[in-house]
């Protein structure tokens, strides 16, 4: 197989860097919802998330449930109006649980701002979320968290295109322990 290593610019955070952030958000996750009193349900949203959902459950040390959720946005081939559909949902009853979604990057918004929703819908009692990476200047849906739900993130990212650690460009790089820019030219 070709490593697509050539294809990449610089290494924004490294596995090591990573690590230390991911042991801290965990930690403050735990320290937040031990004391809630509802179970909690942790839900990485496929396929992104699921190299941060692992180490994050990990290392939080709580006994939670943990379940993927996977959703496609017609948003740019249809030009409708960017809505996403769910295409596989949880299979955990998250009724009267405190749900953490999981997201390796949160972009205009859209995908979190329609399952939070959803989840509220299915009776979350509360709703948080926790990104790997944010990029809060591209933010076009402002979404509203439930209950005494909390906002977590590991990395502000600059606006650039980012592979690794779960993140792909066409579902490439996503084995990548390491977070990195990919070269312009390679999506220009
Ligand atoms: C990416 C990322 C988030 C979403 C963020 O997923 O993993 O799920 O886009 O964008 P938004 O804030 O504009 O909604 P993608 O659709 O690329 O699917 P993938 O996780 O399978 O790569
Ligand atoms: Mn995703
Ligand atoms: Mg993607």
């Amino acid at each position: 197989a070709r490593s697509w290593e050539e294809d990449l610019e610089r290494i924004l955070w490294t596995e090591d860097e990573i690590a230390a952030r991911v042991s801290e958000i965990a930690a403050e996750i735990s320290e937040d919802i031990k004391g809630c009193g509802a179970e909690v349900a942790v839900v990485g949203v496929a396929t992104g998330a699921f190299v941060f959902l692992a180490d994050l459950v990990r290392r939080m040390g709580l006994p939670v449930a943990v379940d993927l959720i996977r959703v496609e946005s017609y948003g740019s081939r249809t030009e409708s109006n960017g809505a996403p559909a769910i295409v596989s949902d949880v299979r955990v009853d998250v009724e009267g649980k405190h749900v953490i979604l999981v997201e390796d990057i949160v972009d205009t918004g859209n995908t979190l701002s329609f399952l939070i929703s959803h989840m509220k819908s299915k009776g979350a009692r509360a709703v948080s979320v926790c990104t790997f990476l944010d990029k809060p200047g591209r933010r076009k849906v402002q979404f509203e968290l439930v209950g005494d739900g909390k906002f977590y993130r590991g990395f502000v990212c600059p606006d650039c295109f980012v592979v690794g650690y779960g993140m792909d460009f066409s579902e490439r790089c996503r084995y990548l322990p390491f977070v990195a820019v990919l070269k312009p030219e390679k999506y220009t």
